[in-house]
């Protein structure tokens, strides 16, 4: 399957090809969810392989011999992918690890009415928004991203493949107040400490380590053991499919890369931008106001 050139649109949002199919995309939608489910929720570029680390590490109390011989995709498969069905199928561990980049308003009718526990993880869009750059130079599954310019534009037009960050966000973190058995974790918090973010995420999974425990799932799923590890930097997968003589997946895994990248004016676009998308969410992200003083000095 590699259709590297296909592109499946469904319910208005690009989707590559590559993974994604129509029947793939559809079945998610319906996707039976068993209470017991662990189910990790991000844009891309949020976190999310970094948190697959982190439930894998937890759930195995910090051993990590899973995480080191099982790629990231076959413990923790993406829901709309193509070859989540067969993933799911030949496991029958429990919980189940699941993994996707539907926004709420695709999935939600699913998850109604389960006890599914749902973690979404958010990062601050100008990092996203850098991190996607890089990786569609790699992934010969994405379109070209042409300038960066150009490619910002589509990040806040919401064009881009997986629709809008803006949707996205408001879609999962507007369902904190009712879903109950939803935690929202930012990547900055991860990354300003991750031991109590690793606590954070091993309490409400009912899953409580000791400190030893919780050192080791730390020391495991820091960035320099992860871009070590070929289960989870995508280096197993073939040149063809990601060229890793363009990038590394497991880039550079800082907070406020996008200093790095943006100019003074598309810094000022994109605040007014987010300003106006972003009206009516509540929610103070722990990233705004760095980001503040960096925008007005
Ligand atoms: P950068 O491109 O900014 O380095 P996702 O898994 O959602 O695709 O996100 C990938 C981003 O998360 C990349 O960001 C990657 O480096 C970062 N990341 C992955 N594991 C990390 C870790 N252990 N610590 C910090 N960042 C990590």
């Amino acid at each position: 399957m590699a259709r590297l050139d296909v592109i499946e649109m469904f319910h208005g949002i690009d989707f590559p090809g590559h993974l994604h199919t129509q029947d793939s995309l559809q079945l998610a939608l319906k996707f039976p969810f068993q209470d017991t489910d662990i189910l990790i929720v991000s844009y891309p570029k949020s976190g999310t392989t970094w948190m697959q680390e982190v439930i894998s590490l937890i759930l195995s109390r910090g051993d990590p011999h899973l995480s080191q011989t099982v790629p990231n995709w076959a413990r923790a498969p993406w829901l709309e992918q193509h070859y989540c069905a067969a993933v799911l199928g030949a496991s029958s561990t429990t919980p189940r690890v699941i993994t996707t980049h539907l926004p709420h308003h695709l999935l939600g009718p699913a998850l109604q009415g389960s006890k599914a526990k749902v973690i979404y993880v958010s990062r601050n869009p100008k990092d996203v928004a850098v991190s996607f750059y890089h990786f569609h130079k790699m992934a010969n599954f994405l379109p070209d991203p042409g300038s960066f310019s150009e490619f910002l534009n589509q990040f806040l037009e919401g064009t881009l493949n997986y629709g809008s960050w803006f949707d996205h966000v408001k879609g999962w973190t507007g369902q904190l107040a009712t879903m109950k058995n939803l935690l929202h974790i930012p990547y900055e918090e991860m990354s300003l400490d991750l031991h109590g973010a690793i606590k954070k995420v091993s309490s409400f999974l009912q899953c409580s380590l000791v400190e030893d425990e919780v050192n080791n799932c730390v020391k495991h799923c820091s960035f320099s053991s992860m871009k070590d590890n070929k289960m989870v930097n995508y280096t197993l997968i073939e040149e063809k499919i990601m060229d890793h003589s363009k990038g590394t997946f497991m880039r550079k895994g800082k907070v406020g890369d996008w200093t790095n990248h943006f100019t003074e004016e598309q810094n000022q676009y994109f605040e007014s931008v987010f300003k106006s998308k972003m009206q009516g969410c509540t929610l103070e992200f722990v990233w705004e106001e760095r980001d503040k003083e960096k925008t007005h000095g």
